[in-house]
């Protein structure tokens, strides 16, 4: 194998020898702006261990970087933390050409990583909290299931303090910025946030459990190395802190307007709601979903007190766009907010009915009256726009504009 890639050392002995996904813009329905990577760790202990492996496509490039410090077939265990296909996609493969002595994964793992590719039985499942001796040191093992898979786990090397996280505190951002330290420090936020909102919101209150986990295992944590972005190592209590609060759905007097428009009349609206929210000193985000993404939207509700969906009728319906953004954000299931709907209409007007009944069935609660315009609004619907701005803003009364210490 060329060593056309080299491994990048984390610290003594341990390796980053993953993969740069600089073109993906498009991870199964989530924009990735900026690319990616698919992180892998080679551990240089007595027992030689890969933790991970990449999406199957980029077996070259995490063959070559290993290849850069060891022969791959000289690779004693690896360790799978998790079974979706962008970090097992090449084990199956691995497992087959080097023939390493162990393969661990989580029970689930192991019934996962059978049903994806079917070598169940060429793995051991650790329970957990077990260790796995590598000789020169060792790897705790600590279940982490639903975070964001059932199979999911993290493992901590115990003579170096570094907790491979999997997807855990990980990003979605293409870069030869290896630690957190060499990324600017608004991407590092923004492109955390996004993905916590995107991939591990649903899973607040496990999140909430394993941060305690962790906390209470008394590991000191020096690093945190995910399957995604760089590692952290200047900021690893900033990112456990964030995730705390994001986890615990700390919310500020924000609210995100999503909308999108046949003939500019629904936009009319969304803007005098959006003034009205500003005159109120609530922060709006504004999203036409004609160009926004859906997980653009995800991400800005990651603080976010109110949800405010506009939507012409069409067909009887939602408009395309804020059918797709509405479902997708229902799956994420953001709690704690508030929610209104607005939008225009020719004759029937049913948009503004069922997005009602969608946030109702997310179980957002609803704030002020919603809003529906005939063709064109006007007048008195104009002002009624207004009124609901300033509802929505009434309800975010109790939360504080910025966190402390941050702008927004
Ligand atoms: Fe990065 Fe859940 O896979």
């Amino acid at each position: 194998m060329s060593e056309t890639f080299k491994a990048v050392r984390i610290t003594d002995g341990v390796y980053w020898v993953g993969a740069i996904d600089w073109n993906i813009r498009n991870f199964h329905g989530y924009s990735t702006y900026s690319g990616t990577t698919y992180n892998a760790y080679l551990v240089m202990a007595e027992k030689v261990t890969l933790i991970d492996t990449v999406k199957e496509p980029f077996k070259n490039e995490l063959l070559s970087r290993i290849s850069s410090v060891i022969d791959p077939g000289k690779i004693d265990y690896v360790v799978s933390n998790h079974a979706e296909m962008d970090h097992s996609g090449y084990l199956g493969e691995f497992i087959e050409k080097y023939r390493p002595e162990k393969v661990f994964a989580s029970k689930k793992g192991v019934e996962a990583l059978e049903d994806h590719f079917g070598i169940g039985d060429q793995l051991i499942a650790v329970d957990d909290g077990e260790k796995i001796d590598l000789g020169s040191d060792s790897l705790i093992c600590l279940e982490t299931k639903m975070l964001h898979w059932p199979d999911s786990m993290v493992t901590y090397l115990a003579g170096k303090k570094i907790l491979f996280s999997q997807d855990g505190f990980g990003m979605h951002h293409a870069s030869y910025g290896r630690f957190d330290d060499m990324i600017d420090e608004n991407i590092l936020k923004r492109e955390a946030a996004k993905y916590y909102a995107n991939i591990l919101l649903p899973f607040s209150p496990v999140v909430k459990k394993v941060l305690k986990k962790i906390g209470d295992s008394g590991l000191e944590i020096e690093m945190i190395a995910p399957d995604h972005g760089p590692v952290w190592r200047s900021g690893v209590e900033k990112i456990l802190s964030l995730y705390d609060r994001w986890a615990s759905r700390e919310l500020r007097k924000k609210a995100v307007i999503a909308c999108d428009s046949m003939w500019g009349s629904t936009t009319v609206m969304a803007r005098v709601i959006g003034q009205s929210l500003s005159e109120s000193d609530v922060d709006v985000a504004y999203l036409n979903l004609s160009t926004a993404h859906r997980s653009d939207l995800a991400a800005e509700l990651i603080d976010a007190g109110a949800l405010i969906v506009g939507s012409p009728t069409i067909n009887g319906t939602l408009f395309p766009t804020v059918a797709d953004a509405l479902y997708y954000i229902r799956g994420l299931k953001p709690t704690g907010i508030v929610g209104a709907a607005f939008g225009s209409y020719g004759w029937s007007g049913e948009a503004v009915g069922q997005i009602t009944e969608l946030l109702e069935k997310m179980n957002i609660d609803l704030a002020g009256e919603s809003v529906r315009a005939k063709y064109v609004p006007s007048g008195h619907l104009i002002e009624r726009c207004s009124e609901l701005g300033r509802e929505v803003a009434k309800r975010l009364e109790a939360l504080p504009k910025n966190f402390p210490g941050e702008k927004p």
